[in-house]
């Protein structure tokens, strides 16, 4: 059962469906192109103060406010001061009515140290949900709860591609696809503006690791980046209209992040589009000309080369006034177009961000990102067992909710998996063992109806995990308590993927990523089927250490070379991120990226329908959408996720296959309803890095469809 998701092959004109992928073919035509179209608008009176006049349009009422503004109040806006609390802040200045900057972290709650937030599931968890409309939800509980804290500037979503497995920061991310981050990226970020604060999209660019992360050099390539690194970040200024953009703390082809003119100026402004500002991660810059002249606008935290060093160099004529006030007006255009001059927050730092309506959120994102790996002999849903051990750490008080460093929350609670059993079944006889003693958990299980292992791996920004075991003895407690009874289901409470050298012994695995505050609760509901598990993974499990795409040290973590050493990871992979790398090298992953059971059954059946298949339309207009039919053959209502990738021409040297589209349906049991998919016009479309430009080779192209 495991890993054999019901696949159909279909062969145009004939409608067969034998074996593994719905199967389409489309032809490009020559002369097909892709064109970008940024966007963003918007508007916001006096007599003294004209820029206050919200009538008039956000460029406007920056040029009327630069006009009013000396060197010390441009100077100040480029860069941090003093913050009591949140991460970050930029002062008021009351003499022209320029509200404080407030920067707050914000993946999977208001961080900080804030009180009174909720800590809903973490990002990884709510995207593998793989449901656009739940990452926007998610985007408005985290903007409105920032908002209520008197946050203007919420400093996520974390939106770049994982591409090594072990990254500490897995967990705060979408995944390890570059179009479906995209998709989660805008989704999120639009939830989160549309509450008041404005958005980060953070970070940019490669930032792919936690070992020395400061000074690492990502030797990456321009078709990668335009391939891989950069889509995220498209997707969140074009269609997020995302207000900032986080410069980060790597190296990206030997320039930092912060001082990289290709990334600032040519990618982001003149290629993407980009509007908003671009600040700096927490002391990712190295210098005052060089970052100002790439593009950086701000320094966060403080002003070690924005603040007395960048007021020299103007005086110094270094920097031109012009070059100044392009910076500043950045700044001010944005707060401008979002609101910022207009309606400041609701609350400040120490007010209530919570609400009932929260809660029920969090278990809800929780329950929806919930993946179902395994369930041999349909032994979830629970069928009422007479008793059930709950082993484990995690499945008691050290529940673990959340991952670590910046994104860290407070949790207003968290409902142990132990209290969300036992106030799920209260006619069932509940026991627990926190696992240090294994033979006692063993003991436990062995009396048990059913057992249940909660297991964990802790990840957290500022290391990466050493591998992808889980770590202490989890792997042997697993195994003892299968041992002891062979109805046993393990929950995963990891940040991304692990091995699982028991999974045969074992007869159910739930992936319940970090839940956040209401974790018992959403397991609960998940293993007593009052919830039909309907998450997808969102990044690769593999079966060993060794295969995966940054197995060797040169790609990860990078090797040092030179005095003082400074370590270089090398992209070799090149476009074989995630999923990519497995299909590439035939190798048989676990559990594959997009993989995750239900408590019923699908059926995909043809006929498919393409709205057309060939494409030769002018550039950036080539969308395509596919027809699928979708059956809930089983007894239970259930929402599936269709999948569609793409193969191209074996001459374009691509990846063998690359999800282009997906969507999610809910289902009766014995409904059947078609589902449209309508494919992204990136998907049939290169970067050809000799012409530097994207280009749609000719060809045949695949359209695969699946689950
Ligand atoms: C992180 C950022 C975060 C910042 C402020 C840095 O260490 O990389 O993501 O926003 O700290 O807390």
């Amino acid at each position: 059962m495991k890993n054999s998701n019901p696949f159909i092959v279909f062969t145009p004109g004939l409608a067969s469906i034998t074996g593994c992928l719905l199967c389409l073919g489309i032809s490009i035509a020559p002369n097909l192109g892709l064109v970008s179209t940024p966007n963003g608008q918007g508007a916001a009176s006096g007599a003294k103060r004209p820029w206050m006049n919200p009538s008039l349009s956000a460029e406007k009422r920056a040029d009327l406010l630069l006009r009013a503004m000396n060197l010390d109040d441009k100077i100040a806006m480029l860069h941090g001061g003093p913050s009591k609390g949140p991460a970050g802040a930029v002062p008021a200045n009351p003499r022209l009515g320029i509200p404080a900057l407030c920067l707050a972290d914000g993946r999977a709650g208001v961080g900080n140290g804030a009180r009174d937030v909720t800590l809903l599931p973490a990002p990884l968890a709510a995207a593998a949900s793989w449901n656009p409309a739940l990452l926007f939800a998610y985007g408005k509980v985290l903007g409105n709860e920032e908002w209520k804290k008197g946050v203007n500037v919420f400093l996520g979503p974390t939106i770049d591609v994982v591409r090594v497995p072990e990254w500490g920061r897995a967990f705060e991310t979408y995944g390890e696809d570059p179009y479906f981050n995209s998709q989660m990226a805008a989704a999120e970020i639009n939830g989160v503006q549309s509450e008041g604060p404005i958005a980060n999209a953070n970070m940019y660019l490669t930032m792919n690791q936690e070992t020395d992360r400061g000074k690492v050099n990502c030797v990456v390539g321009e078709r990668t980046l335009q391939e891989i690194y950069l889509p995220p970040f498209r997707a969140a200024i074009q269609a997020g209209n995302v207000g900032t953009v986080m410069g980060a703390y790597v190296k990206t082809d030997g320039s930092y992040s912060c001082q990289n003119r290709h990334l600032l100026h040519d990618f982001l402004r003149t290629e993407l589009g980009f509007k908003g500002w671009v600040l700096s991660d927490w002391g990712a810059v190295h210098s005052t000309l060089d970052c100002l002249n790439a593009g950086l606008d701000q320094e966060m935290p403080g002003g070690r080369y924005y603040g007395k060093p960048l007021a020299l160099a103007v005086q110094a004529g270094e920097v031109s006034t012009p070059t100044l006030n392009r910076h500043v007006r950045r700044i001010l255009v944005t707060m401008f177009r979002h609101g910022l001059f207009d309606r400041p927050p609701t609350g400040t730092w120490h007010s209530n961000a919570r609400s009932a309506a929260d809660d029920l959120f969090a278990r809800k994102a929780a329950e929806e990102g919930t993946v179902l790996l395994k369930n041999e002999g349909h032994i979830l849903p629970l069928a009422n067992p007479p008793s059930i051990a709950v082993i484990g750490a995690d499945g008691g008080t050290k529940a673990m909710a959340e991952g670590g460093g910046s994104s860290g929350v407070v949790a207003p609670y968290v409902v142990s998996p132990l209290e969300g059993i036992r106030q799920r079944a209260p006619g069932i006889r509940v026991s627990y063992a926190d696992g240090s003693d294994v033979s006692q958990a063993a003991k436990n299980a062995q009396a048990a109806g059913v057992a249940i292992v909660f297991v964990s791996a802790f990840e957290s920004e500022g290391a990466d995990r050493p591998n992808l075991e889980l770590p202490g003895n989890q792997d042997q407690l697993v195994s003892a308590v299968a041992a002891a009874n062979s109805n046993t289901v393990v929950v995963l409470n990891t940040g991304g993927a692990v091995l699982m050298p028991w999974l045969g012994h074992v007869r159910a695995v739930i992936e319940a990523w970090y839940p956040g505050q209401e974790d018992g609760h959403a397991i609960a509901a998940v293993l007593f089927g009052d919830v039909n598990p309907s998450g997808r993974l969102a990044l690769t499990f593999p079966r060993t250490n060794d295969e995966v795409p940054t197995a060797s040290p040169r790609r990860w973590p990078g090797i040092s070379r030179g005095k003082p050493a400074s370590r270089t990871s090398e992209y070799t992979e090149a476009l074989n991120v995630g999923y990519r790398w497995y299909a590439a090298t035939r190798t048989r992953p676990l559990f594959p990226f997009g993989y995750g059971l239900s408590y019923t059954t699908f059926k995909l059946a043809g006929p498919l329908v393409l709205t057309r298949d060939r494409l030769e339309s002018s550039p950036g207009k080539a969308s395509v959408a596919v027809t699928v039919n979708v059956t809930n053959s089983g007894r239970r209502a259930g929402s599936e996720v269709v999948q569609a990738y793409i193969g191209h021409p074996a001459a374009n040297g691509e990846p063998p296959l690359q999800l282009c589209g997906f969507a999610k349906v809910l289902l009766h049991p014995g409904q059947t309803e078609p589902v449209r998919i309508v494919l992204n016009p990136w998907a049939f479309s290169i970067f050809d890095t000799a012409a530097n430009r994207w280009t749609s080779p000719p060809g045949a192209y695949d359209i695969l469809i699946g689950a």
